[in-house]
């Protein structure tokens, strides 16, 4: 039964009580006749004393055979105390040992990554990647919320494809019986799009693949995105709705979370400036700037990492820059009617030179100006036949744009590379355990 023993993050409901603790062994030490245990159990972490006096001497004894990552069952008295770690302190009656731990490779000294990701599968049990991980956990709770409470469905797209939706330059194909190649979704936007038209307000919330060849702190091939999708809205309300989606989601997270962050040394402050208004301004003030700055592209390029690193760390908000050249987008991306050599779209960047986490645009609505849109771009119509007849019946003005949840982490937590904001981080160069 689950409810039998007692959860490390629940002890403060059962002060003055003896408890059963499950968990694993994550650190010892003795003084004479009292021995320090420190137990995890992935809720939390608490020290337990056993003194010689207080149980029996097989029992005492056993403190010499428990290494690092040792499972223990743990019975004992719990009891406040500010000084402890988490605030409580278990005065330990019995211990069984469930499994003795081989020599545990990961040791606290430093560990170079390479090390520490081919041993990912054990690295996921350190105080900071479990950190990582809740923030990763009440992330997505926070972002499911927030769609929910605006009247969003949650509508799932297929990761296996019959066409490319980010450029050809990044799929990853699988042979799929006798049809040829399927390839692993870039995007689940395009159904969104259908769903949208189903059922008004959508997101999509899954994995989805870039064959990229890039061995950047901010590429992943196997990414998690959420696309919202809506019917009648224009590229102001999906700018509104982003700036409305991450001022949710970071209170959420300096809320229920402080500990995690803290555990990372995350400077906090920085976080809680994270309110709306953000910063706006169109891809052609972006290069004004960047040109006094020193850096910038060609007009028509699209922003690279050190430009966007360059422009976001002058801001303690995020920065959407929108309206980019038409040349340097998506197929999908309506022109800018006032100026048809621009697009109405909108990247966000997050601050302290995170660069791009949303990327989302107004959608080509009209049916002729989508399919010359796909011809000039040398894009096949014909595994996108379906998306081409959402121009046929009923169209209508319509919005959204994807998150990275990923780079989204690597903000929140502060982490110098993307790799781990993700349990098991899929690279070009890796893809073990
Ligand atoms: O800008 P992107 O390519 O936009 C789309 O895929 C659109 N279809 C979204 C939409 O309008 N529904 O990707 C969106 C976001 C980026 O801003 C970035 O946060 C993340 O996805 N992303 C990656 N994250 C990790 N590794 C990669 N290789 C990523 N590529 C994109
Ligand atoms: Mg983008």
């Amino acid at each position: 039964m689950l409810d039998t023993w007692t959860r490390i993050d629940t002890l403060g409901d059962h002060v003055g009580k003896t408890v059963t603790l499950k968990g694993w062994l994550y650190n010892k030490r003795s003084s004479g006749k009292i021995c320090f245990l420190l137990l995890r159990d992935g809720t939390g972490i608490v020290q337990m004393v056993m003194s010689q006096s207080d149980v029996p001497a097989g029992i005492y004894d056993s403190y010499h055979e428990l290494t690092p990552e040792s499972s223990i069952e743990a019975t004992g008295v719990v009891k406040e105390d500010k000084r402890a770690p988490g605030g409580y302190e278990i005065g330990l009656s019995d211990l069984k040992i469930v499994s003795i731990a081989e020599e545990y490779p990961i040791t606290p000294k430093e560990h170079g990554a390479d090390f520490l990701l081919q041993r990912r599968h054990l690295w996921l049990r350190s105080r900071r990647q479990q950190a990582i991980m809740r923030i990763r956990a009440e992330l997505i709770r926070a972002i499911q919320d927030f769609f929910d409470q605006q009247g969003f469905m949650r509508l799932d797209a297929p990761i296996f494809s019959p066409s490319n939706c980010e450029g050809a330059s990044t799929l990853f194909s699988v042979p799929y019986f006798d049809h040829g190649e399927a390839y692993l979704t870039q995007s689940g936007q395009l159904y969104a799009e259908a769903g949208a038209f189903a059922l008004g307000r959508v997101y999509t919330f899954g994995p989805t693949f870039r064959a990229e060849k890039s061995k950047t702190r901010r590429h992943l091939t196997e990414f998690w995105m959420i696309e919202p999708e809506l019917t009648f809205a224009d590229l102001d309300d999906i700018m509104d709705l982003a700036e409305d989606l991450i001022s949710f989601f970071m209170e959420r997270v300096l809320q229920n979370r402080a500990a995690d962050l803290e555990t990372l040394e995350r400077d906090i402050e920085s976080l809680r400036k994270i309110r709306r208004p953000f910063v706006r301004m169109t891809y052609d003030e972006a290069l004004e700037q960047l040109k006094r700055i020193g850096g910038g592209p060609e007009w028509g390029q699209d922003l690279g990492a050190t430009d966007e690193t360059l422009l976001s760390s002058q801001y303690d908000r995020p920065l959407l820059i929108h309206r980019y050249p038409l040349q340097a987008k998506a197929f999908y991306m309506k022109p800018d009617p006032t100026d048809r050599r621009l697009t109405l779209n909108m990247d966000v960047l997050a601050p302290e030179g995170y660069g791009e986490i949303i990327g989302g645009s107004q959608r080509e609505d009209d049916l002729d100006s989508l399919v010359s849109r796909m011809e000039e771009e040398g894009i096949p119509k014909e595994p996108l036949e379906w998306y081409v007849d959402l121009r046929r019946y009923g169209s209508v003005p319509h919005s959204g744009f994807g998150l990275g949840l990923e780079r989204t982490i690597s903000w929140i937590c502060g982490l110098k590379h993307v790799r781990e904001a993700i349990p098991f981080p899929r690279l070009m160069d890796r893809f073990y355990p």
